[in-house]
């Protein structure tokens, strides 16, 4: 079963971007702790981060069409800035049917007023947010228990 870790605009920052926010570890660290998660539960990653929000709905639509085929065990989505802004995400989400879970690294409730809505939380089964990189590996633990 695969599970898709998909990271929008300026994921590929991780470890310069804003440390105090988003901590020291780089997007090839989180890669490596996805990797190791699903190792545990005899997951298959697919990892990928892009700062176009075109290629970001294509990967929900690859996704579905591996959900589709039955080979889907879940997504995992940090869309970044486009959480705030996509309309296209969600409706990819919709559209597809895949259960999603939405990631974020720092905790968006206790930042700017701008970051308190998200067009992905109504479509998403659930939401992790504030636990730093550590909550990618327990959006897989928790796509393994589904
Ligand atoms: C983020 C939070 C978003 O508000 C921000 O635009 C990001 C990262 C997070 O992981 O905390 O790019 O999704």
């Amino acid at each position: 079963q695969l599970v898709y870790v998909l990271n929008g605009p300026n994921l590929n920052l991780l470890g310069t971007r804003e440390p105090e926010v988003y901590g020291a570890q780089t997007l090839a660290d989180v890669q490596q702790l996805c990797r190791q998660a699903c190792e545990r539960h005899g997951l298959e990653l697919v990892f990928r981060q892009s700062n176009h929000e075109g290629a970001l709905v294509d990967s929900i639509h690859e996704a579905g069409r591996e959900h589709a085929a039955g080979r889907l065990a879940g997504v995992v989505l940090n869309a970044g800035a486009y959480t705030h802004t996509s309309v296209a995400l969600p409706d990819a989400i919709k559209g597809t049917g895949v259960a999603l879970i939405e990631l974020h690294i720092s905790n968006v409730f206790a930042r700017e007023a701008f970051r308190h809505h998200s067009w992905i939380s109504p479509v998403a089964r659930g939401l992790i947010c504030g636990l730093g990189v550590q909550g990618y590996a327990l959006a897989i633990d928790a796509i393994a228990r589904w």
